[in-house]
């Protein structure tokens, strides 16, 4: 790998370069909210000089983003934030076409992992721009005094802000970060819609099984569970959840879903999906118990939802059946498939979420990577949401762009809004 991180990369196949440049060009046609900020930052320059390194899913959707950035006048390095999401031709556009040092490859192993890290912390960021935290949790271990050119950061997901959030917590966070995630126009249809399509396309790409008719537990009622419940549904599924938050289970049962522990979904369960953010949900009590030829599939954040059964103690005959799909045989001769060997799986063996979400997540990426250029010296080493302002822009843009108008209050409304004399 080239030592040089500013003028480096570390890629699978340039020669991809070409097929990735046409689906970068294919996402940015689903992505109308990041282009207008891309034609304004390209007039403005608002990052004209600013050194920022992204730590993020290197996929065409997030080529747009950094080619955004990029015009808005900043100087970029990305890496993977995950070792089975980077689509390699887009990795090749970005440093082949478009010059931007890029530092990721599909099937990486956990050293060149955080080899990339490295090399995107090389670059001396003003600004972090994060997507699980493990390009802010490494800044912070590091002790070379990068984190002095730090002027803040942004991150993309529920377990980037929650780690976070722990940081800030502990009085160990050094820079303000801004949580993507908690906009509106980011979670609602991101985790939501975004994360409910990619995961059943990412399990039908793996498998090709049938999901009609099919018991699929979806473990986890959050924005991303619900969408994975939703769509499973959609598509003939029958579906259990399986919660520890009481609100949340009762939401589940409303929305009309079985909901019971999963030590009882595991032994009716054909498929399991897990997006909790939290590790071991399904552990060793339930591999025990699973029926012959159950689906396993993550779409969290990190692989330590499903305790792999060689790791759960449990001794089993391991053979890789189709491209992300390993076959894990017991003693007892139970058959059990993982996929995706537990990372998200919407991302390994799909495409990740489509564009036309993306579209809202990373138009919050760019303009919050603005907000902190122009107000960073001033926030706290917290974390913060993202300003109102922002996400209530984007939702306007993306309805515009989707040729959608709707009402506004008329004075009197807004009036009665803020008055308490009027009663019955
Ligand atoms: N996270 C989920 N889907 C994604 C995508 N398509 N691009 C970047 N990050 C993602």
């Amino acid at each position: 790998m080239p030592t040089d991180a500013r003028h480096g990369y570390d890629i699978k196949d340039a020669s991809l370069a070409s097929m990735g440049k046409l689906r970068i060009e294919w996402a940015q046609s689903q992505m109308p909210v990041l282009s207008l900020i891309r034609k304004r930052f390209e007039q403005e320059k608002p990052l004209k000089g600013v050194r920022l390194s992204a730590c993020l899913h290197v996929t065409t959707e997030t080529a747009n983003l950094m080619l955004t950035l990029k015009s808005g006048g900043a100087d970029l390095t990305l890496c993977a934030s995950n070792p089975l999401s980077t689509q390699d031709d887009v990795a090749a556009s970005l440093v082949v076409d478009y010059g931007i040092p890029t530092y990721a490859i599909k099937w990486e192993d956990e050293v060149t992992y955080y080899k990339h890290i490295e090399a995107a912390l090389a670059h001396k960021p003003n600004v972090t721009m994060d997507d699980g935290a493990d390009l802010v949790s490494s800044l912070h271990k590091d002790t070379t005094g990068l984190i002095e050119y730090v002027v803040g950061g942004t991150e993309e997901t529920t377990t980037g802000v929650i780690r976070l959030r722990s940081m800030e917590a502990n009085g160990v966070l050094k820079f303000p970060i801004v949580a993507v995630n908690e906009a509106e126009t980011k979670h609602f249809f991101d985790n939501r819609y975004g994360t409910g399509q990619s995961t059943i396309d990412g399990i039908l790409r793996a498998t090709n099984v049938l999901l009609a008719g099919k018991t699929l537990v979806a473990s986890g009622y959050g924005w991303c569970g619900r969408g994975v419940a939703m769509r499973a549904k959609g598509m003939g599924a029958n579906v259990i959840v399986t919660e520890v938050n009481p609100v949340r289970a009762i939401e589940a049962v409303m929305d009309g879903y079985r909901v019971m522990p999963m030590v009882e979904a595991a032994k009716i369960a054909d498929i399991i999906v897990t997006t909790t953010g939290n590790i071991n949900i399904v552990d060793e009590p339930h591999l025990k118990v699973l029926k012959d030829g159950a689906i396993l599939a993550n779409s969290g954040h990190f692989n330590d939802e499903i305790n792999i059964p060689s790791n759960a103690g449990m001794s089993a005959k391991k053979r890789r059946i189709r491209e992300f799909v390993d076959e894990y045989t017991f003693a007892d001769g139970r058959r059990v498939y993982l996929l995706g060997e537990g990372r998200l799986i919407n991302l390994a063996a799909a495409e990740g979420h489509p564009a036309a979400v993306m579209d809202m997540s990373f138009a919050n990426q760019a303009l919050c990577a603005e907000f902190i250029v122009k107000e960073g010296k001033r926030l706290q080493k917290k974390v913060y949401n993202v300003p109102e302002q922002i996400d209530k822009e984007i939702a306007r843009l993306k309805l515009t762009a989707m040729g959608i108008q709707i009402d506004e209050l008329t004075e009197e409304q807004a009036q009665y809004l803020v008055s308490w004399e009027m009663g019955t």
